[in-house]
C-alpha cells in the first residue's frame, strides 16, 4: 500500500480560468445538442420532452433534453406527490426502458484517452404508478459500472464514475436484469485533466461511494461553478460531535494538485468537539453482485484554516483500523489543499474505520476538510473495433434497424446485436464477421458502409426492398465469402470486381429474384419473360454469367425450379438441360481458371505417362500422378472400366466440381468422358491426405504443430461451410473424414471426394432419401444412421471427429484395446479433467492448453448426439477463428501471463456440462451391425468440471 501527498508544482491555473470564462459564455445557448458544451460538459435531463434546453437555477448549466442522445424508451413525469419545491427540475421526469435488454445513451465529441466523470441520477417517484422501484445494471461503455438499486420512490440517487474513455464517444447503458424496468433522471459528463485521480487509468475506473464536505455553514451541495469539475460534494454537519472551522479566505490548490478539491469545500472543516478526542468515521464494504470484494480508494483532503501563532502545532496521525494510513505525522498547509490517498485499493475488509489522532507534540486537535471514497472497477473489456462500429452504426442509422441494436455491437457477448456474429481475440478488439439482415425490411440502396466492415465473411441482405445498383466496393472485402442479395429490387449489372471474386472462387454471390438486375453484358433478363418460357420441370440450371462471350461459373447451380424460375441464371449456350455432365464445349478454349478442360483418354495416357505412378486408391479406381503439357502436376482419378460401381459417384463429383469453386475445396482441372473411360483431373496436392499427417506419415515426416492443425481445421471448416451456406441448395458432403482432406504444398487444406455429395432440396419436404447409409465407420452421424436422412449437421458431426483426430493425433476409431470411438475416448479423459491426456504428445507442448481445450470443446459440440445441438459450420468457422487468433495472440507458444482463455460466445465449462447432460439423457442404442462401434455413445460420463487453465 502506498500513500503520498501531492508535491510537485506545475501551472494549472490558466486551464481553470479558461473554464470559468467559458462558463459565462454558455448561458445563452439553449439548443439541444448531442455533444459537449463549450466547457466540455454534457448535461442531460432524461425524459425531458421537446427540444429546448433550460438553465439550471443553481449551477447555471444548460440542461438538454435527451432525445438527441438516445432513440429508445419513453418519457414519464414522476408522481406529483414526490415533487417538492426544492427538487431539482432534472428529477421531475424520467426516461424508462420497458423494451430491450440494453438501452444506451451515446455521448459524442469526446477526446479519446481522456478521463471523464460520468454521473447518472435517479429518482423513481413512482413514475409508473407501480410502486415498485427497480434494480438494474449500469455499464459505462462495455464495462460493468455498478448496480442501480433504487430502494425507494423518494430518494434522489447519484451514481458516479471516473473512467478513461477509449474512444471519441462513450455510451452509458442501462441493462435490464429482470428486476424491474430501468429508468434514469439525469446524465452528466465532465472532462477531467489526465493528471487528476491518478488511480484511474485505461484499465481501472473509480465508482463513487461518497464525497463528503465536512463542516459547511449551510447544507447545500457544492457543485459547479464552485467546483469547476462539477463534482457533487455532500455536506456533513454533526454539531454534537464536531466543531466547524471555516474561513472566507480562498484555499488555493497546490500546483499539479492531483484532486483539485474546490476552495468552497476546503474553506470548511471539522475538529472534534472534545479536543482530546479523535476524528473518527468509517465506511462499509458494499459487495456487488459482480464484485463480492470490491477494492476501495480513500482520498482525504486537508487544509489549515487558522493562522496559527508561533508556538501552536496541529499535527496528527491518520489510521485505518488501527494501522497507519499515512506513515508520518501530518500537518496541513495553511490555506492550501493537501490530500492523503491510497494508490492500490484496499480489499477484503468489511468496515473501514478511519481515525485521525493528534500527536503528542500537537497543541491543537486534528482537522479534516473533505473525504472521497471510491471503489475500483475494471475497465479492461475492449469495445468492438471502432471502424466496424462506425460502419455498422451507419448501417443501423441508414436503415433504421430496430432489433436490439443498442450499445456495442459485440460486447458483452450476451448483449451482442441480433444478426451479427463477431470474433473475439484476446489481444485485439472484437470484429464483426457476419451480418444477417435478411427479412429486415431494408429500404433504399446498399449502404457503402458495408464495404467498411473489413473483417466480414458473410453478408446476408436477402429478402428486403433494396434498390439501386450493387456497389463494387464490396469486392474489396477480402474476407467476404458469401454475399446474399437474393430477393431485392436491385438494378444495374454485377460490378466487375465482384464478378472477378466469384470467378476466382473466393466469393459466393447470390442475387436471384432481383427482376431488374442485368446479369448479362448485353441485356437484362426479366423474371416475367423467363416465366413465359415455362421452365416448370425439374431441371438443374447453372448459375452462369456471360461476359464478353466468356462463360463464367458463379457458384452452385443445383437449384431446382419447381414453381417457376426465381433465379437469374443464364445458361451456357451449349448446355443440354438434362445432361448431368456438361459437354465441356461451353468451357473449351477459355483461359479462365474456372473453366474445366475435357480430356481424351489418349491425352490422359500422355499426362500420366501410361498410368505409371499410382498416388492412391479412390472409391472407384486408382489415382495417378501426371503432368500437363505446361508442366503442371496433376492427379488423375480414373474410374476402373470393369466396375459398374462408382459411375453415379463419378458423375456426381464431376457435376459438382465443374460448378463449385472455393479455395478450400479441391480444384478440378478437367475431366474425361471418352467412351467407357471416365476420369477426373485435379490439381496435385503434394502433401497428401490429412490422415497421413495425423498418423505422422506426412510427406516430409514430422508432425503438424498445433497452429498448423488449427489452420487446417479452420480451412476444412470453411470448405464445408461453403458447401452448406455458399451453395443453394446446400450440399451435404456425406463423407467428411481425414482421408478426404487434402493438403497442398503450403499445407492448405482442401476438401476432396464429392462422390457422395448430395443437394438438399429445401422446397420439397417430401423428398425421398435413398435407403443406403453412406459414409465411413467412425464418422457417421448417429442421427443420420437412425433416420437415414442426412443433413448438413451430419457433416458437422463428421467434422467434429476430424477435429478430435487433430487434437489427439489418434484415428477415428482407436483400439483401446477394444475398438472405441475417439469421441468416447476423449469424453472419458476430459471427464476426469485430464486435458493433457487427450492432447497429441507429438505437438511437444507447442500449444496453449486453453486453445486446445476450446477446440476439443468445439469438436464435442459438433459430435453431440442430437443434430439440433450441434453448431453450424458457420459457428464452427467463427469458433476456430477465435482459437487461431488466440494461438497467434500468445505468439511463439510463450505462455503470456493472464492469456488464459476466457472469451467465446459459450463458456467452455458450461458448454461442456451442457454436453454431458445431453450425453446422459440420450441413451441411443443402435441396431445396425455395421456401425456397432457407434453404440458406445450412450455411456457418456458426466463432466463435473472442466480442466483448470494452466
Ligand atoms: C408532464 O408534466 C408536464 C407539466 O408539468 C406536462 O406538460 C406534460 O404533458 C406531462 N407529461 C406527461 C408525459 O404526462
Ligand atoms: C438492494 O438494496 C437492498 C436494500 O439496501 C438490499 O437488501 C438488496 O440486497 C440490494 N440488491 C442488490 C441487487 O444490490
Ligand atoms: C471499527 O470501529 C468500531 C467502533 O467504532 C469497532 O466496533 C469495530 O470493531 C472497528 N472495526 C474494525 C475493522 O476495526
Ligand atoms: C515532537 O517534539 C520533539 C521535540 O521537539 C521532537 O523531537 C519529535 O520529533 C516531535 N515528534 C514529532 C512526531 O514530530
Ligand atoms: C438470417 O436471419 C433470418 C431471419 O432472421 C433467419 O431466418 C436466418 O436463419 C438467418 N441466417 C443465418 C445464417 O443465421
Amino acid at each position: 500500500m502506498e500513500q503520498s501527498t501531492p508535491r510537485t508544482m506545475a501551472p494549472a491555473r490558466s486551464w481553470l480560468l479558461l473554464l470559468c470564462l467559458a462558463a459565462a459564455a454558455t448561458a445563452g445557448a439553449l439548443q439541444a445538442r448531442a455533444q459537449p458544451d463549450s466547457i466540455g460538459f454534457i448535461s442531460i435531463d432524461c425524459g425531458l420532452p421537446g427540444t429546448a434546453s433550460y438553465v439550471d437555477d443553481t449551477t447555471k448549466l444548460s440542461y438538454a433534453p435527451d432525445a438527441a442522445f438516445i432513440d429508445a424508451g419513453s418519457n414519464h413525469n414522476i408522481s406529483a406527490e414526490y415533487i417538492t419545491p426544492l427538487l431539482s427540475k432534472r428529477y421531475h421526469n424520467v426516461r424508462s426502458f420497458p423494451d430491450g435488454a440494453r438501452n444506451c445513451y451515446t455521448l459524442r465529441s469526446l477526446v479519446a484517452g481522456l478521463k471523464y466523470l460520468l454521473r447518472a441520477t435517479f429518482k423513481y417517484g413512482n413514475y409508473d404508478g407501480l410502486r415498485r422501484p427497480p434494480i438494474f445494471d449500469l455499464y459505462v461503455g462495455v464495462n460493468y459500472w455498478t448496480v442501480a438499486n433504487i430502494t425507494d420512490a423518494d430518494t434522489s440517487m447519484i451514481l458516479e464514475s471516473i473512467v478513461v474513455v477509449p474512444d471519441d464517444f462513450v455510451q452509458v447503458c442501462l441493462v435490464n436484469t429482470g428486476a424491474g424496468t430501468p429508468f434514469i433522471s439525469g446524465l452528466d459528463l465532465r472532462p477531467l485533466k489526465s493528471s487528476l485521480y491518478p488511480q484511474v487509468n485505461a484499465t481501472q475506473g473509480l465508482v463513487l461511494l461518497g464525497r463528503i464536505n465536512f463542516g459547511p455553514t449551510d447544507i447545500t451541495l457544492v457543485r459547479y461553478p464552485d467546483d469547476p469539475h462539477d463534482r457533487v460534494w455532500i455536506p456533513w454537519v454533526d454539531t454534537a460531535s464536531w466543531n466547524s472551522l471555516s474561513t472566507t479566505l480562498r484555499v488555493q490548490n497546490i500546483d499539479n494538485d492531483l484532486f483539485e478539491a474546490p476552495s468552497k469545500v476546503m474553506q470548511t472543516a471539522i475538529t472534534p468537539r472534545n479536543a482530546s478526542k479523535n476524528i473518527e468515521f468509517f465506511w462499509d464494504s458494499e459487495p456487488q453482485p459482480k464484485d463480492p470484494t470490491p477494492g476501495y480508494i480513500g482520498i482525504m483532503h486537508f487544509s489549515e484554516l487558522q493562522l496559527l501563532p508561533g508556538n501552536a502545532v496541529r499535527q496528527f496521525y491518520i489510521n485505518l483500523n488501527g494501522e497507519p494510513w499515512y506513515p508520518k505525522a501530518f500537518t496541513p498547509g495553511y490555506l492550501s489543499t493537501d490530500a492523503t490517498y491510497n494508490s492500490n485499493p484496499y480489499r477484503g475488509i468489511s468496515r473501514y474505520n478511519i481515525s485521525i489522532n493528534a500527536t503528542a507534540n500537537s497543541t491543537l486537535p486534528p482537522i479534516i476538510n473533505a473525504v472521497e471514497v471510491f471503489s475500483v472497477i475494471s475497465t479492461t473489456n475492449v469495445a468492438t473495433y471502432s471502424l466496424d462500429v462506425s460502419a455498422i452504426t451507419a448501417i443501423k442509422a441508414k436503415y433504421l434497424v430496430q432489433k436490439n441494436w443498442m450499445g456495442d455491437p459485440c460486447v458483452p457477448k450476451t448483449l451482442a446485436w441480433d444478426g451479427l456474429t463477431c470474433s473475439y481475440a484476446i489481444s485485439n478488439p472484437p470484429r464483426i464477421t457476419s451480418v444477417n439482415l435478411s427479412f429486415s425490411g431494408l429500404n433504399g440502396d446498399i449502404s457503402s458502409s458495408f464495404a467498411n466492415l473489413k473483417a466480414v465473411h458473410y453478408v446476408d441482405l436477402s429478402h428486403n426492398n433494396l434498390t439501386g445498383s450493387i456497389p463494387d466496393s464490396l469486392s474489396q472485402l477480402s474476407s467476404l465469402t458469401v454475399l446474399d442479395l437474393t430477393g431485392n429490387q436491385l438494378n444495374g449489372s454485377i460490378p466487375s470486381g465482384l464478378l472477378k471474386r466469384t470467378q476466382d472462387g473466393s466469393l459466393s454471390l447470390r442475387y436471384g429474384n432481383n427482376p431488374n438486375l442485368c446479369t448479362n453484358g448485353n441485356s437484362c433478363q426479366t423474371t416475367k419473360r423467363k416465366s413465359k418460357l415455362g421452365i416448370y420441370i425439374a431441371v438443374p440450371v447453372v448459375l452462369v454469367v456471360v461476359i464478353a462471350s466468356v462463360v463464367v461459373l458463379l457458384c452452385c447451380f443445383l437449384r431446382r425450379q419447381k414453381r417457376g424460375p426465381t433465379n437469374n441464371a443464364v445458361k451456357p449456350q451449349n448446355e443440354t438441360p438434362t445432361s448431368h455432365v456438361p459437354t465441356g464445349d461451353a468451357y473449351a478454349q477459355s483461359s479462365l481458371q474456372l473453366e474445366n478442360r475435357r480430356f481424351t483418354y489418349k491425352e490422359l495416357e500422355m499426362i500420366t505417362n501410361n498410368f505409371q505412378r499410382v498416388l492412391g486408391r479412390g472409391g472407384f479406381g486408382l489415382v495417378y500422378d501426371g503432368f500437363l503439357e505446361d508442366g503442371t502436376q496433376v492427379a488423375v482419378k480414373l474410374r476402373s472400366e470393369t466396375s459398374n460401381q462408382g459411375v453415379k459417384e463419378f458423375l456426381a463429383e464431376a457435376q459438382i466440381l465443374t460448378r463449385i469453386h472455393h479455395k478450400n475445396l479441391v480444384p478440378m482441372i478437367g475431366y474425361c468422358k471418352d467412351g467407357e473411360y471416365m476420369a477426373l483431373v485435379y490439381e496435385y496436392m503434394s502433401e497428401g491426405t490429412l490422415q497421413e499427417h495425423i498418423a505422422g506419415n506426412g510427406r516430409n515426416g514430422g508432425f503438424l504443430s498445433w497452429r498448423q492443425r488449427l489452420r487446417i481445421a479452420l480451412e476444412s471448416a470453411q470448405g464445408l461451410e461453403y458447401l452448406h451456406k455458399g451453395c443453394n441448395p446446400p450440399l451435404i458432403h456425406r463423407d467428411v473424414k481425414a482421408t478426404n482432406i487434402l493438403l497442398n504444398a503450403k499445407l492448405e487444406a482442401k476438401i476432396a471426394d464429392f462422390g457422395l455429395t448430395k443437394a438438399i432440396n429445401r422446397d420439397n419436404s417430401t423428398q425421398v432419401y435413398t435407403n443406403s447409409l453412406v459414409g465411413t465407420i467412425g464418422y457417421v452421424d448417429p442421427e443420420y444412421h437412425a433416420t437415414m436422412q442426412p443433413t448438413i449437421k451430419s457433416d458437422v458431426y463428421s467434422f467434429g471427429v476430424v477435429l478430435l483426430e487433430l487434437v489427439t493425433g489418434r484415428p477415428a476409431i482407436l483400439h483401446d484395446p477394444e475398438p472405441t470411438s475417439i469421441i468416447q475416448w476423449v469424453r472419458q479423459r476430459l471427464a476426469r479433467g485430464n486435458i493433457e491426456g487427450v492432447v497429441d504428445p507429438r505437438m511437444r507442448g507447442d500449444h496453449d492448453v486453453n486453445g486446445v481445450w476450446k477446440a476439443a470443446d468445439i469438436a464435442l459440440k459438433c459430435t453431440a448426439q442430437a443434430s439440433a445441438q450441434r453448431p453450424t459450420m458457420t459457428d464452427v468457422v467463427a469458433q476456430l477463428q477465435e482459437c487461431l487468433e488466440l494461438e497467434e495472440a500468445g505468439a511463439g507458444g510463450a505462455d503470456v501471463n493472464g492469456s488464459f482463455y476466457t472469451g467465446s460466445s459459450s463458456d467452455p465449462y458450461s458448454g461442456y456440462n451442457g454436453y454431458a447432460a445431453d450425453g446422459q439423457s440420450t441413451d441411443v442404442s443402435q441396431s445396425s451391425t455395421t456401425f456397432e462401434i457407434e453404440q458406445n455413445f450412450g455411456r457418456t460420463p458426466t463432466m463435473p468440471t472442466g480442466p483448470a487453465a494452466r
